[in-house]
């Protein structure tokens, strides 16, 4: 990467814990950028066995720079995988951490995925009662949702993520140039939540998204960032101004809970998160049109944008109507008996809809596309 690339930085606002996010193709080498955030000598790298071989050694290069360092650089590789994300393998992480000598001046460094983010993340938030975190995502979905906002744990036998704290970040280093050798599969995943923002709370970037759909998936440098600074910012202010989850950071759900019921239902790792994010998309722009608060013109453009990222938009031809009501009422979006859904007054403005006629659901589940 030449040394001029676009760079862009925004921050996240949330008094003495703000934090910076910074956005470019070849951030990765640049430790000047990481540096200022470390809480002391000792950093941790908290990896996994596919990012190790492809992103290790570059980030440890940038990170001790070229001069005599002080630093006390470690590196734990994870294995690969959701099924992975457990109480299980955190315990590995504090054990290294014990087992280097960490004192509560250290910082951990998660570089790779959602699932690597979120446990160093959530090992960041116990060891010690909390040391520093700084988040290196590697993938789409990273980028642009789990390295952001503080969400960090792990799943449960019985739920996923159902183990976890609010812990935030020190700063995000995103990598654009690490996505070249992310699986297109993954890379549509993630387009599913940048389509997200667009329709939550963004028309003006929904229309930018219609336009130049098929160069980002091109991974032209200049869109990737700003599709990714643009999600960045979404996020970053729905998540300033309702940091826990009480109000306006559950439009972020948009799709998810049908999404949710497909994926497990599907088994995860089968659908991916987007994928089933995308579908579970389609079929809120499909049940807001049932409410009068979308027309066709709308759900198509939203039909239309998913397609155009590669995302799925039939339900899967296993799930009836009744599978799709009994998962989506163990989701834990669900704060009493009733489902809360997130539905579309009209496209760049969601809102949290938990009174949806138990008739009118069933019958539009029973009438929606499958695979
Ligand atoms: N904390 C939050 O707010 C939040 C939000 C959304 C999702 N999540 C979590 O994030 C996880 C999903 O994250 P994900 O989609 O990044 O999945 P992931 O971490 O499993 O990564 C997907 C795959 O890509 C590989 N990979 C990562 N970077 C790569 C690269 N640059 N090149 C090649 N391969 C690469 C990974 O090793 C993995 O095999 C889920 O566990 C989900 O619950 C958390
Ligand atoms: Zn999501």
């Amino acid at each position: 990467m030449n040394a001029d690339s676009p760079r862009k930085t925004l921050s996240v606002d949330l008094g003495e814990r703000s934090y910076p996010i910074h956005i470019g193709p070849g951030l990765l080498d640049d430790g000047s950028l990481l540096r200022p955030h470390l809480a002391g000598r000792q950093v941790m790298i908290v990896t996994n066995e596919t990012v190790a071989p492809l992103y290790l050694e570059s980030l440890k290069r940038g990170l001790i720079g070229g001069a005599e360092s002080d630093l006390d650089v470690r590196e734990l590789i994870l294995p690969d995988g959701e099924h992975t994300k457990t109480l299980a393998s955190v315990e590995r992480i504090w054990d290294a951490l014990l087992a280097a000598g960490f004192n509560r001046r250290c910082t951990l460094i998660a570089l790779g995925g959602g699932v690597i983010g979120d446990m160093t993340g959530y090992a960041a938030a116990c060891y010690q009662r909390g040391v520093a975190f700084i988040q290196v995502p590697t993938t789409l979905l990273s980028q642009v949702d789990s390295s952001v906002g503080g969400k960090t744990g792990v799943n449960h036998p019985r739920g996923k993520n159902m183990i976890g704290a609010f812990w935030q970040p020190r700063a995000v280093l995103i990598d654009t140039a690490t996505l070249k050798s992310l699986p297109a599969r993954e890379l549509t995943a993630g387009l599913a939540e940048v389509i997200k923002y667009g329709l939550i709370r963004d028309l003006d970037f929904l229309a930018w998204l219609e336009a130049n759909m098929a160069a980002l998936r091109e991974l032209d440098d200049a869109l990737l960032i700003d599709a990714i600074l643009r999600s960045c910012t979404i996020k970053a202010r729905v998540v300033v101004e309702d940091e826990t989850e009480q109000g306006v950071r559950a439009l972020l759900n948009l799709g998810h809970t049908f999404g949710h019921a497909i994926e497990a239902h599907q088994g995860y790792g089968n659908w991916l998160h987007g994928e089933a994010v995308g579908t579970g998309m389609a079929m809120a722009a499909s049940l807001s049109r049932r409410l009068g608060w979308l027309d066709d013109d709308e759900v198509t453009r939203v039909t239309t944008l998913l397609e155009a990222a590669g995302l799925p938009l039939a339900a899967p031809s296993e799930m009836d109507a009744e599978a799709f009501i009994e998962r989506m009422r163990l989701d834990k979006k669900n704060l009493d008996s009733r489902l809360r859904l997130v539905l579309l007054r009209t496209l760049g403005d969601a809102c949290v809809h938990d009174d949806t006629p138990p008739t009118l659901l069933d019958e539009f589940l029973r009438d929606y596309p499958r695979t």
